[in-house]
Protein backbone atom coordinates (compact mmCIF):
# COMPACT_ATOMS: atom_id res chain seq x y z
CA UNK A 1 0.00 0.00 0.00
CA UNK A 2 1.06 3.85 -0.27
CA UNK A 3 1.35 5.68 3.17
CA UNK A 4 3.16 8.61 4.35
CA UNK A 5 5.84 7.29 6.52
CA UNK A 6 7.11 10.15 9.00
CA UNK A 7 10.72 9.80 9.35
CA UNK A 8 11.91 12.79 10.53
CA UNK A 9 9.75 16.25 11.80
CA UNK A 10 9.94 19.64 9.78
CA UNK A 11 7.91 21.61 7.20
CA UNK A 12 5.04 19.92 5.06
CA UNK A 13 7.29 18.64 2.47
CA UNK A 14 8.75 16.03 5.18
CA UNK A 15 5.54 14.12 3.69
CA UNK A 16 6.54 11.85 1.51
CA UNK A 17 4.78 8.98 0.07
CA UNK A 18 6.00 5.81 0.31
CA UNK A 19 5.48 2.18 -0.48
CA UNK A 20 5.02 -0.06 2.58
CA UNK A 21 3.34 -3.57 3.23
CA UNK A 22 -0.38 -3.60 3.98
CA UNK A 23 -1.22 -3.90 7.98
CA UNK A 24 -2.60 -7.43 9.11
CA UNK A 25 -5.20 -7.28 11.54
CA UNK A 26 -4.33 -9.27 14.65
CA UNK A 27 -6.96 -10.63 17.28
CA UNK A 28 -9.63 -8.52 17.71
CA UNK A 29 -8.60 -6.00 14.92
CA UNK A 30 -9.97 -4.31 11.33
CA UNK A 31 -8.65 -3.51 8.43
CA UNK A 32 -9.64 -0.77 6.78
CA UNK A 33 -8.77 0.10 3.25
CA UNK A 34 -9.51 3.99 3.43
CA UNK A 35 -11.02 6.42 0.66
CA UNK A 36 -11.01 9.27 2.58
CA UNK A 37 -8.84 11.34 5.41
CA UNK A 38 -9.57 14.02 7.73
CA UNK A 39 -6.84 16.06 8.59
CA UNK A 40 -6.49 17.43 12.26
CA UNK A 41 -3.79 20.32 13.83
CA UNK A 42 -2.67 17.78 15.99
CA UNK A 43 -1.15 16.13 12.78
CA UNK A 44 0.66 19.74 11.69
CA UNK A 45 2.11 19.82 15.69
CA UNK A 46 3.31 15.74 14.93
CA UNK A 47 4.89 16.80 12.14
CA UNK A 48 6.72 19.50 13.61
CA UNK A 49 7.62 17.15 16.40
CA UNK A 50 5.30 18.74 19.23
CA UNK A 51 2.66 16.39 19.89
CA UNK A 52 3.53 14.69 22.69
CA UNK A 53 0.90 11.89 22.02
CA UNK A 54 2.67 11.01 18.89
CA UNK A 55 4.37 7.52 18.94
CA UNK A 56 8.01 6.99 18.11
CA UNK A 57 9.23 7.78 14.92
CA UNK A 58 8.85 6.70 11.70
CA UNK A 59 5.17 6.17 11.72
CA UNK A 60 2.22 6.48 9.76
CA UNK A 61 0.35 10.05 10.76
CA UNK A 62 -3.09 10.45 10.67
CA UNK A 63 -6.01 10.18 13.57
CA UNK A 64 -9.22 9.82 11.36
CA UNK A 65 -10.29 8.32 7.85
CA UNK A 66 -13.52 7.09 6.25
CA UNK A 67 -13.34 3.48 4.21
CA UNK A 68 -14.33 -0.03 4.13
CA UNK A 69 -13.50 -2.83 6.22
CA UNK A 70 -11.71 -5.55 3.97
CA UNK A 71 -10.41 -7.98 6.45
CA UNK A 72 -10.76 -9.18 9.93
CA UNK A 73 -8.66 -10.23 12.84
CA UNK A 74 -9.25 -13.37 14.79
CA UNK A 75 -12.36 -12.88 17.32
CA UNK A 76 -13.69 -10.71 15.15
CA UNK A 77 -17.89 -11.58 15.30
CA UNK A 78 -19.76 -8.78 14.53
CA UNK A 79 -18.02 -7.23 11.69
CA UNK A 80 -18.32 -7.83 8.21
CA UNK A 81 -15.82 -7.32 5.30
CA UNK A 82 -17.50 -4.43 3.16
CA UNK A 83 -18.96 -2.46 6.15
CA UNK A 84 -18.24 0.96 5.33
CA UNK A 85 -16.94 2.82 8.59
CA UNK A 86 -15.24 6.09 10.09
CA UNK A 87 -11.65 5.22 11.84
CA UNK A 88 -10.99 7.58 14.91
CA UNK A 89 -6.94 6.68 15.88
CA UNK A 90 -4.02 8.51 16.90
CA UNK A 91 -2.04 7.96 13.65
CA UNK A 92 -1.94 5.65 10.89
CA UNK A 93 -4.35 7.07 8.43
CA UNK A 94 -2.49 8.75 6.03
CA UNK A 95 -2.21 5.13 4.19
CA UNK A 96 -4.44 3.21 1.72
CA UNK A 97 -5.00 0.77 4.80
CA UNK A 98 -5.23 1.48 8.53
CA UNK A 99 -5.71 -1.60 10.79
CA UNK A 100 -7.45 -0.58 14.01
CA UNK A 101 -9.15 -2.56 17.36
CA UNK A 102 -12.70 -2.99 16.35
CA UNK A 103 -14.11 -0.36 18.37
CA UNK A 104 -12.21 2.07 16.76
CA UNK A 105 -14.21 1.24 13.43
CA UNK A 106 -17.28 3.58 13.73
CA UNK A 107 -20.28 3.18 11.91
CA UNK A 108 -20.61 5.73 9.56
CA UNK A 109 -23.21 8.66 9.06
CA UNK A 110 -26.34 7.90 7.34
CA UNK A 111 -26.69 9.98 4.42
CA UNK A 112 -22.93 11.44 4.46
CA UNK A 113 -20.55 11.61 1.49
CA UNK A 114 -17.63 10.11 1.61
CA UNK A 115 -15.83 13.29 2.30
CA UNK A 116 -18.28 14.38 4.76
CA UNK A 117 -17.74 10.78 6.76
CA UNK A 118 -14.13 11.63 6.68
CA UNK A 119 -14.66 15.15 8.12
CA UNK A 120 -16.76 14.34 11.49
CA UNK A 121 -15.28 12.06 13.83
CA UNK A 122 -12.90 14.04 15.32
CA UNK A 123 -13.98 17.91 15.09
CA UNK A 124 -17.91 16.74 16.11
CA UNK A 125 -16.47 14.12 19.04
CA UNK A 126 -13.95 17.15 20.44
CA UNK A 127 -16.82 19.54 20.17
CA UNK A 128 -19.59 17.23 21.75
CA UNK A 129 -17.23 16.40 24.96
CA UNK A 130 -16.06 19.59 25.62
CA UNK A 131 -19.39 21.34 25.56
CA UNK A 132 -22.04 18.61 26.17
CA UNK A 133 -19.79 16.30 28.79
CA UNK A 134 -17.46 18.90 30.11
CA UNK A 135 -19.32 22.04 29.89
CA UNK A 136 -22.79 20.45 30.55
CA UNK A 137 -24.33 22.52 28.07
CA UNK A 138 -28.01 23.71 28.93
CA UNK A 139 -30.45 25.47 26.11
CA UNK A 140 -30.37 28.41 28.61
CA UNK A 141 -26.43 29.21 28.21
CA UNK A 142 -24.92 31.78 25.96
CA UNK A 143 -21.73 30.03 24.38
CA UNK A 144 -18.75 32.02 22.48
CA UNK A 145 -16.52 29.83 20.37
CA UNK A 146 -12.99 30.71 19.51
CA UNK A 147 -11.17 29.67 15.57
CA UNK A 148 -15.10 29.36 15.26
CA UNK A 149 -14.62 28.58 11.16
CA UNK A 150 -12.48 25.66 11.32
CA UNK A 151 -13.08 21.65 12.02
CA UNK A 152 -13.79 21.64 15.45
CA UNK A 153 -15.12 25.44 15.17
CA UNK A 154 -17.75 24.61 13.33
CA UNK A 155 -18.82 21.67 14.78
CA UNK A 156 -19.56 23.90 17.95
CA UNK A 157 -21.14 26.33 16.55
CA UNK A 158 -23.64 23.72 15.03
CA UNK A 159 -23.55 21.50 18.35
CA UNK A 160 -24.38 24.47 20.80
CA UNK A 161 -26.83 26.38 17.82
CA UNK A 162 -28.74 22.98 16.92
CA UNK A 163 -28.91 22.59 21.32
CA UNK A 164 -30.81 26.01 21.46
CA UNK A 165 -28.08 27.83 22.65
CA UNK A 166 -27.25 31.57 21.40
CA UNK A 167 -23.71 31.18 19.81
CA UNK A 168 -21.18 33.65 19.09
CA UNK A 169 -17.97 32.78 17.01
CA UNK A 170 -14.87 34.44 16.63
CA UNK A 171 -12.07 33.94 13.83
CA UNK A 172 -9.43 35.70 11.90
CA UNK A 173 -11.46 37.00 8.63
CA UNK A 174 -14.26 38.41 7.54
CA UNK A 175 -15.14 35.43 5.44
CA UNK A 176 -15.15 33.28 8.25
CA UNK A 177 -17.15 35.37 9.70
CA UNK A 178 -20.16 34.91 7.62
CA UNK A 179 -19.63 31.28 7.35
CA UNK A 180 -19.91 30.98 11.12
CA UNK A 181 -22.97 33.20 11.17
CA UNK A 182 -24.60 31.14 8.32
CA UNK A 183 -23.94 28.39 10.56
CA UNK A 184 -26.36 29.52 13.03
CA UNK A 185 -24.51 31.72 15.13
CA UNK A 186 -26.13 35.13 16.42
CA UNK A 187 -22.87 37.07 15.68
CA UNK A 188 -19.24 36.95 14.78
CA UNK A 189 -16.06 38.97 15.72
CA UNK A 190 -12.85 39.11 14.17
CA UNK A 191 -9.87 38.67 16.50
CA UNK A 192 -7.26 40.52 14.19
CA UNK A 193 -9.31 43.62 14.22
CA UNK A 194 -7.38 46.44 15.91
CA UNK A 195 -10.83 47.30 17.85
CA UNK A 196 -11.28 43.14 18.86
CA UNK A 197 -11.63 43.04 22.75
CA UNK A 198 -14.06 46.75 22.60
CA UNK A 199 -16.22 45.22 19.53
CA UNK A 200 -16.41 41.59 22.05
CA UNK A 201 -17.65 43.49 24.94
CA UNK A 202 -20.46 45.04 23.41
CA UNK A 203 -21.58 41.73 21.90
CA UNK A 204 -21.23 39.88 24.82
CA UNK A 205 -23.53 42.75 26.39
CA UNK A 206 -24.48 42.49 30.14
CA UNK A 207 -25.71 39.16 30.00
CA UNK A 208 -21.57 37.69 28.76
CA UNK A 209 -21.18 33.92 27.94
CA UNK A 210 -21.89 30.95 30.21
CA UNK A 211 -19.56 28.70 28.15
CA UNK A 212 -16.52 29.53 26.00
CA UNK A 213 -14.74 27.11 23.73
CA UNK A 214 -11.20 27.82 23.40
CA UNK A 215 -9.42 26.95 20.94
CA UNK A 216 -6.61 29.62 20.37
CA UNK A 217 -4.79 30.44 23.27
CA UNK A 218 -2.58 33.80 24.14
CA UNK A 219 -4.53 37.04 24.06
CA UNK A 220 -7.41 35.60 22.88
CA UNK A 221 -7.57 33.06 25.77
CA UNK A 222 -7.01 36.26 28.19
CA UNK A 223 -9.91 37.94 26.25
CA UNK A 224 -12.98 35.22 27.76
CA UNK A 225 -12.65 36.11 31.08
CA UNK A 226 -13.73 39.47 31.05
CA UNK A 227 -17.19 38.73 28.97
CA UNK A 228 -17.94 35.54 31.48
CA UNK A 229 -20.66 35.74 33.53
CA UNK A 230 -20.68 34.33 36.94
CA UNK A 231 -20.82 30.32 37.01
CA UNK A 232 -19.56 30.00 33.63
CA UNK A 233 -17.04 27.76 32.15
CA UNK A 234 -14.15 27.82 30.22
CA UNK A 235 -12.75 24.53 28.29
CA UNK A 236 -9.50 24.92 26.53
CA UNK A 237 -9.54 22.39 23.57
CA UNK A 238 -6.63 23.73 21.72
CA UNK A 239 -4.40 26.59 21.58
CA UNK A 240 -3.56 26.73 18.19
CA UNK A 241 -1.62 30.20 18.22
CA UNK A 242 0.91 28.61 20.52
CA UNK A 243 4.07 27.62 18.37
CA UNK A 244 7.35 27.27 19.23
CA UNK A 245 10.75 25.46 17.95
CA UNK A 246 13.37 23.79 20.13
CA UNK A 247 16.24 25.80 18.44
CA UNK A 248 14.42 29.35 20.07
CA UNK A 249 14.74 30.18 23.13
CA UNK A 250 12.18 33.00 22.27
CA UNK A 251 9.59 30.54 21.19
CA UNK A 252 9.70 29.05 24.46
CA UNK A 253 9.18 32.32 26.42
CA UNK A 254 6.26 32.88 23.88
CA UNK A 255 4.99 29.81 24.64
CA UNK A 256 4.99 30.29 28.92
CA UNK A 257 3.27 33.41 28.38
CA UNK A 258 0.83 32.51 26.12
CA UNK A 259 -0.10 29.02 27.25
CA UNK A 260 -3.99 28.95 28.76
CA UNK A 261 -3.58 29.15 32.75
CA UNK A 262 -5.82 30.62 35.27
CA UNK A 263 -5.35 30.99 39.29
CA UNK A 264 -7.66 29.55 41.63
CA UNK A 265 -8.31 32.68 43.26
CA UNK A 266 -9.00 34.37 40.27
CA UNK A 267 -11.72 31.62 39.24
CA UNK A 268 -13.05 31.94 42.73
CA UNK A 269 -13.40 35.49 43.20
CA UNK A 270 -15.43 35.32 39.38
CA UNK A 271 -17.32 32.24 40.16
CA UNK A 272 -15.63 30.43 36.86
CA UNK A 273 -14.65 27.29 35.80
CA UNK A 274 -11.41 26.23 34.12
CA UNK A 275 -11.50 23.17 32.19
CA UNK A 276 -10.02 21.21 29.72
CA UNK A 277 -10.06 18.21 27.55
CA UNK A 278 -7.81 16.16 25.36
CA UNK A 279 -9.45 13.26 22.76
CA UNK A 280 -7.21 11.01 22.10
CA UNK A 281 -8.43 9.29 26.46
CA UNK A 282 -11.47 8.39 24.12
CA UNK A 283 -9.85 6.11 21.83
CA UNK A 284 -8.72 3.45 23.98
CA UNK A 285 -12.31 3.40 25.70
CA UNK A 286 -14.84 1.18 24.05
CA UNK A 287 -17.72 1.93 26.20
CA UNK A 288 -17.29 6.01 26.27
CA UNK A 289 -16.47 6.18 22.53
CA UNK A 290 -19.95 3.80 21.65
CA UNK A 291 -21.80 6.12 23.63
CA UNK A 292 -20.58 8.92 22.59
CA UNK A 293 -20.67 8.37 19.14
CA UNK A 294 -24.64 7.15 19.47
CA UNK A 295 -25.62 10.21 20.93
CA UNK A 296 -23.66 12.52 18.24
CA UNK A 297 -25.04 10.44 15.40
CA UNK A 298 -28.89 10.79 17.17
CA UNK A 299 -28.14 14.12 17.37
CA UNK A 300 -26.74 14.62 14.35
CA UNK A 301 -29.49 13.25 12.37
CA UNK A 302 -31.98 14.83 14.45
CA UNK A 303 -30.93 18.16 13.75
CA UNK A 304 -29.52 17.77 10.50
CA UNK A 305 -26.59 18.75 11.14
CA UNK A 306 -23.61 18.24 8.01
CA UNK A 307 -19.95 19.10 8.59
CA UNK A 308 -18.35 21.84 6.52
CA UNK A 309 -15.71 20.79 4.04
CA UNK A 310 -13.72 23.28 3.39
CA UNK A 311 -11.60 21.83 0.87
CA UNK A 312 -10.50 18.45 -0.78
CA UNK A 313 -7.24 17.62 -1.99
CA UNK A 314 -5.83 14.39 -3.61
CA UNK A 315 -3.27 11.77 -1.78
CA UNK A 316 -0.31 12.81 -3.79
CA UNK A 317 -1.25 16.51 -2.48
CA UNK A 318 -1.05 15.99 1.34
CA UNK A 319 2.52 18.58 1.68
CA UNK A 320 -0.20 20.77 0.19
CA UNK A 321 -3.16 19.94 2.49
CA UNK A 322 -1.09 20.84 5.41
CA UNK A 323 0.57 23.66 4.38
CA UNK A 324 -3.29 25.08 3.79
CA UNK A 325 -4.30 24.33 6.84
CA UNK A 326 -1.39 25.76 8.50
CA UNK A 327 -2.03 29.23 6.44
CA UNK A 328 -5.32 29.97 8.40
CA UNK A 329 -6.98 30.23 5.37
CA UNK A 330 -8.98 26.81 5.42
CA UNK A 331 -12.68 26.76 6.71
CA UNK A 332 -14.31 24.02 8.28
CA UNK A 333 -12.37 20.36 7.72
CA UNK A 334 -9.38 19.68 4.99
CA UNK A 335 -10.17 16.31 3.63
CA UNK A 336 -7.37 13.79 1.44
CA UNK A 337 -9.56 12.00 -0.91
CA UNK A 338 -7.38 8.13 -1.72
CA UNK A 339 -9.63 6.59 -4.02
CA UNK A 340 -11.11 8.83 -6.63
CA UNK A 341 -14.58 10.25 -6.31
CA UNK A 342 -16.87 7.96 -8.06
N1 LIG B 1 -8.45 18.55 22.80
C1 LIG B 1 -8.58 17.73 21.79
O1 LIG B 1 -8.72 16.53 21.94
C2 LIG B 1 -8.57 18.30 20.39
C3 LIG B 1 -9.07 17.57 19.31
C4 LIG B 1 -9.09 18.17 18.05
C5 LIG B 1 -8.58 19.46 17.90
N2 LIG B 1 -8.07 20.11 18.96
C6 LIG B 1 -7.55 21.48 18.86
O2 LIG B 1 -8.57 22.31 18.35
C7 LIG B 1 -8.00 23.36 17.58
C8 LIG B 1 -8.63 23.37 16.21
O3 LIG B 1 -8.23 22.19 15.52
P1 LIG B 1 -8.71 21.93 14.02
O4 LIG B 1 -8.07 20.66 13.59
O5 LIG B 1 -10.19 22.06 13.94
O6 LIG B 1 -8.01 23.12 13.20
P2 LIG B 1 -8.71 24.38 12.52
O7 LIG B 1 -9.48 25.12 13.55
O8 LIG B 1 -9.42 23.96 11.30
O9 LIG B 1 -7.43 25.21 12.10
C9 LIG B 1 -6.71 25.94 13.03
C10 LIG B 1 -7.26 27.37 13.12
O10 LIG B 1 -6.71 27.99 14.25
C11 LIG B 1 -6.82 29.39 14.10
N3 LIG B 1 -5.67 30.11 14.62
C12 LIG B 1 -5.70 31.01 15.59
N4 LIG B 1 -4.50 31.52 15.81
C13 LIG B 1 -3.67 30.93 14.95
C14 LIG B 1 -2.28 31.08 14.69
N5 LIG B 1 -1.52 31.93 15.36
N6 LIG B 1 -1.74 30.30 13.74
C15 LIG B 1 -2.49 29.44 13.04
N7 LIG B 1 -3.83 29.27 13.24
C16 LIG B 1 -4.40 30.02 14.19
C17 LIG B 1 -6.98 29.64 12.58
O11 LIG B 1 -8.29 30.19 12.37
P3 LIG B 1 -8.47 31.79 12.42
O12 LIG B 1 -7.68 32.33 11.26
O13 LIG B 1 -9.92 31.99 12.30
O14 LIG B 1 -7.91 32.23 13.73
C18 LIG B 1 -6.85 28.27 11.95
O15 LIG B 1 -7.66 28.13 10.80
C19 LIG B 1 -6.49 23.10 17.57
O16 LIG B 1 -5.90 23.88 18.59
C20 LIG B 1 -6.38 21.64 17.89
O17 LIG B 1 -5.14 21.29 18.48
C21 LIG B 1 -8.07 19.55 20.20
Amino acid sequence: MRAFLLRRSGGPDVLQLTSQPDPVPGAGQVRVRVDAIGLNWAEVLSRKGLYGWAPKRPYIPGMEATGTIDALGAGVTGRRVGEPVIVAAQYGCYAEAVVVPERQALPVMTGFSVEENAAVAVNYATAWVALMEMARLRPSDRVLVTAAAGGVGTAAIQIASRAGCRVVGLAGSEEKLALIRELGAEAAVNYRAADFRARLREVAGAERFDVVLELVGGDVFRSAWPVLAPFGRVVVAGFASLDYAWWNPVSWLRTLRDIPRAGISALATGSHGLLATHLGYLVGDGPRLARLWADLRSFGETHGIRPVVGRTFAFEEMAAAHRYLESRASVGKIVVRVTPTT
